[in-house]
Parts: C-alpha cells; structure tokens; sequence
C-alpha cells in the first residue's frame, strides 16, 4: 500500500488524476471502477481538464460504477447517474454506452445485482477501482456488518450514511433508504485501487481502514489484502495516520 499526503485538495486531486491517467494512458482500454461523492469532484475535473487540453482520451475506456440509489429514475438530480454525466463523463470524451451504474429503477434488485456482477464479469473485470471512504467506513454502499458481501448487493443504508448524504437532498427524509452496491469481490479484484480521502472527519476511520483490524465493522479494512492500492489524502484526513504511524506515508 502506498499512502501520499497532500497540502491541500486541489494537489491531492492533481495527484490522484495523474494516477488515474498514467492507468489510461498505460491501458487505453481499461475497465475504471468509479464512484460518487464530494471527495472525487476535482479529480474528475483536473481529468476533464487533461481532456480537453488533449492530453489524455477515454475513447476506449469502459468504466462501471460502484453504486447507485434504489428508487432514483437516471434523470433524477441526486441520483449517481445524474452525479455521473454532470461531473464526469460530460467532461471527457468517453462513449456513453461505454459508462455503466447499477440501475436504481430495476423492478428486482436481485436480478439486478446479478447482472450488474455478470457485466462486470464480461468487461474483464476493473483496471483500477477508484474509492471514496465513507464515515463508518463504507467503500461503495457495503456498510459496516457483520460480513464482507462478495458480490453485488442490496442494501439499507446505515443513519450514519443517510445523514452524511442529506446534504445533497433537500432534507434528510429525502435520501433514499435503499442502494445497489458492487460488493467487496469486484472491488477487491480490481488490479489497482486508487482511494481519496480528505476532511478531518475522516481522519480517524481512515487510520482504523487502513492499519487494521481488517473486520467487516469497517468494511475499508479489507483493502489491507489488496496487493496494489494507492491512497492519496488531504493533510487533515491523514492527521491520525501522521501521529500513529508517521513512517507510513510516503510524501
Ligand atoms: P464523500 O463520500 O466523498 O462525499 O465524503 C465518500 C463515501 O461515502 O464513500
């Protein structure tokens, strides 16, 4: 595991979409694993960037989503399809039926799980898997439990979960109480993993994930069996990692 510490968000987003684009630019048919949240929004902006400058392409790209809302049609504005197109996939050159999310109005959420398992079987499985990390340790939707779940799933979101995401509704009534998530397989056999984090809120869990105990408590955890994973933190995410374990980041 390689952990970098940046300054700032800005230079932590530079970095982690110069990691990103050295995947695309090495494998220019790599399968990104992608995900939603505040944390990756520059990074998807420094790669719209990179785009247009011509600097990188994602025509030959595929990319698979972590998770999606249960309940939300693709056009609804909180739902990760809408997040999607908005802060990424309009900013690069990528073909739109390259770009795939579970799909949050599937009549089954079980069958739905099943195909979404067998698309990601039939793209060859993901290059490098991108991760946010929520506050209760959650990678994708797979929140804390009892077990790690293999493969896609259907979830209740945890409080912690529907109350960090009400900032993004119009109140917390509004969050959706159900999501489809890729689950810890797909992500853990991803060939790269490439997670970022900032906020001081996230200092603590972030130390716990990533310095063990590996437990389905904090589903992160299990990256610590991942052979390849990069982390790129903002300062005040890293404070906890910096003070316990100050040798183990690297910049
Ligand atoms: P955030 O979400 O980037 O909005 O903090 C991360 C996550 O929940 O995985």
């Amino acid at each position: 595991m390689r952990i970098f510490a940046f300054e700032t968000y800005e230079e932590m987003s530079r970095h982690a979409a110069a990691v990103m684009a050295a995947e695309v630019r090495e494998n220019p048919r790599t399968v990104l694993g992608l995900a939603t949240g505040s944390t990756p929004l520059g990074m998807y902006a420094e790669l719209g960037r990179m785009c247009r400058a011509g600097e990188i392409s994602f025509r030959d790209v595929t990319t698979v989503n972590l998770d999606e809302y249960y309940g939300l049609t693709p056009d609804h504005e909180m739902s990760y399809r809408y997040f999607m197109e908005k802060n990424f996939f309009s900013l690069i050159d990528i073909l739109p039926e390259n770009t795939h999310l579970p799909d949050g109005t599937a009549p089954s959420p079980a069958m739905e799980c099943q195909r979404y398992d067998r698309l990601i079987d039939s793209v060859g499985g993901i290059g490098m898997q991108l991760l946010g990390i929520g506050h209760d340790g959650h990678i994708g939707f797979n929140e804390p439990a009892d077990q790690f779940v293999p493969g896609t799933n259907y979830v209740r979101l945890t409080e912690d979960t529907i109350r960090a995401n009400a900032r993004f509704f119009a109140s917390e009534a509004d969050v959706p109480r159900y999501a489809l998530t890729t689950g810890i397989r797909a992500i853990m056999q991803a060939k790269k993993i490439l997670m970022v984090v900032n906020g001081a809120a996230k200092a603590e869990i972030l130390c716990r994930a990533l310095f063990g105990p590996i437990t389905p408590q904090v589903p992160a955890s299990i990256l610590l069996l991942h052979p390849n994973v990069t982390v790129c933190g903002e300062a005040p995410a890293m404070a906890m990692i910096r003070e316990k374990f100050p040798t183990a980041i690297e910049k």
